[in-house]
């Protein structure tokens, strides 16, 4: 898994027991973030590779397949993880990168797509998650939740009624993902 804040999804997967994988290693992009200790708490190994010693996209995004890659996973999960990856990573696992996103894709791709879906006024956003690609919170859409706005949220609120249908998504569909039970051909999705 790879991230960069606070974890509550990591721990959403670390709290699934029938998930149907083991969660080989930990990776951040900086030191010192809750879901490291969650990662330790759970007695799972943690790599931290400081995105400012990297002297390029490139070399960050090998150095992560590398580590994903020595743990002996094929999956890689990334959840509030603020790096992009570039080709070098996504090529290594084709098919095989998921993330999550706190809307309802394609509408408010990036870093404040809560707070821009409250300037916006949308009356219901949500939780999608996809397939990564080489763009920002663009690949194949996996599966997506609704979660309405309400007349008094603010971004802190909105934010964590989304969260909680992240928690309960997010596990249904890694459990999926590594059973076999989505299939993907030439970025087209098939639920079996
Ligand atoms: C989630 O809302 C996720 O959708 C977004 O970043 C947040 C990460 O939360 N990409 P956490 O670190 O899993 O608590």
């Amino acid at each position: 898994m790879l991230v960069s804040g606070s974890g509550s999804n990591l721990q959403a997967l670390i709290d699934t027991p029938d998930l149907g994988a083991e969660i080989r290693v930990v990776v951040a992009d900086r030191p010192g973030i809750k879901a490291l200790d969650r990662a330790q708490q759970a007695g799972i190994p943690t790599t931290v590779l400081p995105w400012e010693e990297y002297g390029s996209r490139s070399q960050f995004s090998s150095a992560v397949a590398d580590v994903v890659d020595d743990a002996g996973a094929n999956v890689m999960v990334l959840a509030g993880f603020m790096r992009i990856l570039a080709t070098e990573a996504i090529n290594r696992f084709p098919n095989r990168i998921l993330n999550i996103h706190p809307s309802l894709l394609p509408a408010f791709p990036g870093a404040n797509a809560v707070a821009q879906a409250l300037a916006h006024g949308v009356k219901v956003t949500g939780v999608t998650i996809h397939l990564v690609d080489e763009k920002v919170d663009h690949g194949p859409i996996i599966a997506q939740r609704a979660v309405p706005v309400l007349p008094d949220d603010d971004v802190a609120a909105l934010h964590a009624r989304i969260q909680v249908q992240e928690h309960d998504l997010y596990p249904r569909v890694v459990r999926a993902f590594v059973s076999g039970e989505i299939d993907v051909v030439d970025r087209d999705l098939a639920w079996r």
